[in-house]
This record gives structure tokens, sequence and C-alpha cells, in this order.
């Protein structure tokens, strides 16, 4: 049964579905690398009963999708509608996963009523069941307000991409100790005002582990090493289905990009050649309408 015909927006517990309170509940078991959290993103029902269907926890509908999905050259032009869109697609193709989407840029930026309101859309609208703002400690308040509407928030610290004007570009961050000393001070005011877990993107491993150390809640790591609580990738760059180069640390598992390119080829050619489509591939007219020249295509 597809999961849209069973899925409830209310978790219930003991179904096996991942929910805040037991993401919060594997960090304090410490040590066993079963507890590791597992995120991916996806954009999409097919990809998501797929991802969610191989054992992920977590799936974040990511506004990485204006770059890998839609052809933008940056996040920044993606849309709270198009979020919505994609989050629907991606909630209708999930059970077990809990799924977080990104606020885009724009949707968090002005006065702290309009951010919230934007926030319930994505939980409203299109069944978010936490959402993901990037920023540190000039995320106090709005994630402090969003926590207190009941949303769940996920925080992003270190290289935040929606920031890529103001960073000069994609780099890594909190190389020297100034800048060390402040994505330590963004990740703790991240957690204070009620995060339940922090991306740290593009950061030293050390630092990430400092971090992970001095957090209670979990760090979710993308080029931040192998000591966070869990890992996150873009599903993209994991499947090799991207046009635009890859940080070194996105390690590439299939070359999907290469079977799809091979597969629309074939076809091409076998319709050239006529080999497609087959007699088998074909209807045919019942034997009284062919003697008659009643020809009639039954679907
Ligand atoms: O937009 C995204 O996919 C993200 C992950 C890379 C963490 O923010």
């Amino acid at each position: 049964m597809a999961p849209e015909a069973t899925m409830s927006v209310v978790p219930s517990q003991g179904d096996g579905k991942v929910t805040v309170p037991a993401l919060l509940h594997r960090k304090s078991i410490e040590g066993s690398p079963s507890q590791k959290i597992i995120c991916l993103t996806a954009y999409d029902y097919p990809t998501a009963r797929l991802v969610d269907e191989a054992g992920v926890d977590v799936i974040l509908v990511g506004d990485s999708l204006g770059m890998v999905v839609l052809g933008y050259e940056s996040t920044l032009p993606v849309t709270l509608d198009e979020m919505i869109h994609h989050t629907r697609a991606v909630r209708r193709g999930t059970r077990r996963a809990l799924v977080v989407t990104d606020m885009p840029y724009g949707t968090y930026h002005t006065e702290t009523a309009e951010s919230l309101r934007n926030a319930v859309r994505l939980v409203k609208e299109a069944g978010a069941e936490a959402v993901k703002v990037e920023g540190g400690e000039r995320r106090l308040e709005l994630i402090a307000r969003l926590t207190d509407a009941e949303i769940p928030v996920m925080g992003h610290v270190g290289l935040t991409p929606q920031s890529v004007n103001a960073l000069g570009g994609y780099r890594v961050q909190g190389k020297t100790p100034d800048a060390a000393e402040q994505l330590l001070r963004d990740a703790h005011a991240v957690e204070a005002a009620g995060a339940f877990a922090v991306v740290l993107e593009a950061v030293p491993r050390e630092l990430a582990a400092q971090i992970t150390r001095e957090l209670q809640i979990p760090t979710i790591g993308i080029g931040a090493g192998p000591d966070c609580d869990g890992q996150i990738l873009v599903i993209n760059d994991l499947l090799g289905l991207t046009f635009i180069p890859t940080p070194k640390f996105a390690r590439q598992y299939a070359n999907v990009g290469d079977v799809i390119s091979g597969a629309v080829r074939e076809y091409c050619e076998d319709v050239r050649s006529g080999s497609f489509p087959s007699d088998a591939e074909s209807y045919h007219s019942g034997e009284v309408l062919k003697r008659r020249k009643l020809i009639h295509i039954d679907c």
C-alpha cells in the first residue's frame, strides 16, 4: 500500500516512527555506532519512498533543491511555495523518517511574526514535522518563538549557503581561533534557544567534535568529520546526479546520471531504428473488427 493511503500527520509511539524526542534520546545513549542519526535530503515522492524504506532517520527537504532540482545558481531564489510543493510530495512518500523542511532565504529574515506564519504554513500545508533555519546567535529569538509555537527547529551553523554573498563563497568555516569561538557560541545559542538538533556544515573535524561533546542536542555533520552524532548528504551528490562540482566530503555511491543518460540514448536509438515499440508492446484489433476494417483501440 502506498504510504499516502495510511499516512497520519500524528506520529504514534511504538510504530517505529522517528520523532523529535526519539532523536534527542539517541544523543543520551553514548558510544554506540547504531545510534548515529542518518539524514539525507529528498525532494520528491519516489525518492522519499526509497530513502525512507532504506532506513534513513531524517529526510530533509533542503533548499539545496534550488540548485540540484530547479537549476538555480544558489539557494537564494527558492520560495516558500516551492518548499511547500516539494515537502508535500516528500511527506506523501514518507512513513518512518522525520520530515524536516528548510525555511528558504527571506522567509525568516524580517519580523518574527511573519517568520512564524511562514513556518506554520510549512507545518500545516506541507506536512513538515520540523523546520531548519540557518544561523546561530542571530536566530536566538526566532528559534525560541518557533519552538514556543510547538514547531521543532533544527539549527544550521558553519557554512550556511544562504549567506553565500556575505561569506564571499562556499568555504570551510571556523578555521581561525576567533571564528572557532564564534562557531561555538553559535552552536550553544541554537541549543539554548530550544533547537532539537544542529547541522554543522564545512567545519574542521576537531571543532565539530568539540561542539558535539559540549552540546546536549545531536549534531548532524556535513563536511564536519565523523565525530558528529549524525551525518547528512545531499542525495543528488550521493547518487551522482548533479551538474556542479561536488565538495570533497560528498562521497558518491552511484552514478545515476550515467544510468539515465545510457537508458535515454538506448531509447532514442530504438525509436530511430524502429525496434521500439515491438509487436508485443502494441495493442491488437479483434479478428471481426480486423475483417470489417473497424479499428478500435482498447486501452
Ligand atoms: O539544503 C540542504 O540540503 C542542506 C543540507 C546540505 C544540510 O541544508
